[in-house]
């Protein structure tokens, strides 16, 4: 037993000095031992004594939703009416055309179609639901309040058409749902909001994010978040509805 303590000793005190050294080292710089949680955030960890040296958090991260309507039933109901409004709805196909979109849009033309057509009024209750959900991951300190639609317009995009890079003025939270999507018909990319101020820094990876739907998805995303629908290379027409709450 007293060789045992004998020998317990002196190495226990080489432990506890070589940590400090080792310590020392790595403050220093001269030891890295880097690794990476779960979270993404990067360590720095001296192996010897288990001290966190240093760390990379994340700061303000950029939210996007993908949810889903989850009711075939009523996509194929709003596939049906966005049909119905591209054919009748005449200042609509008259501004699309004098704006250069590649098929119709009820944007400018109108403003009601919740109080219009039963299946808007419908869409528009999924999609309360929706926001209210992403309001509270963003964590918006809405002083009680919820946020409202302000505003929700269909999009039947032709084949070859696109929507260039853009944001929404005047909201809190933009989005679309999607009701015909073939494939190719052109994915959502959104943009690094903190690209116009990377001045002199290095390229690096996810400058832009591809957002790929289906039928029924519904992405969100906080409106001043520039973003731009590609190019539709499928040969018939995608259907979506996009739309702004505002607080
Ligand atoms: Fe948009």
């Amino acid at each position: 037993m007293f060789y045992a303590f004998s020998l317990l000793i002196p190495a226990m005190l080489a432990w506890l000095l070589t940590g400090l050294t080792f310590t020392h080292r790595a403050v220093s710089g001269w030891q890295r031992h880097p690794s990476t949680d779960r979270a993404g955030t990067s360590w720095h960890v001296c192996w010897t004594c288990y001290r966190r040296l240093m760390a990379v958090r994340s700061l303000f991260p950029t939210h996007f939703y993908e949810g889903d309507i989850g009711e075939e039933s009523l996509i194929a109901e709003l596939d049906r009416s966005v049909r119905a409004l591209a054919s009748d709805d005449t200042a609509g196909k008259r501004w699309s055309k004098a704006h250069g979109y590649r098929g119709y849009t009820s944007y400018a033309s109108l403003d009601d179609l919740p109080q219009r057509d039963p299946a808007f009024a419908d869409l528009k209750r999924h999609l309360d639901r929706h926001v209210a959900r992403f309001a509270e991951a963003c964590g918006f300190q809405l002083g009680g309040r919820r946020l409202k639609l302000d505003s929700l317009w269909v999009n039947l995009l032709r084949p070859g058409g696109t929507h260039s890079g853009h944001i929404h003025p005047h909201s809190v939270v933009s989005g679309t749902v999607y009701v015909t999507v073939p494939a190719g018909s052109g994915a959502l990319r959104l943009e690094d909001p903190r690209l116009g101020l990377m001045m002199a820094a290095p390229p690096r990876e996810d400058i832009f994010v591809h957002a790929e739907p289906a039928p029924g998805t519904v992405f969100l995303w906080e409106s001043w978040l520039r973003h731009e629908v590609m190019p539709n290379t499928a040969k018939s027409d995608r259907i979506s509805a996009s739309f702004n709450y505002r607080w």
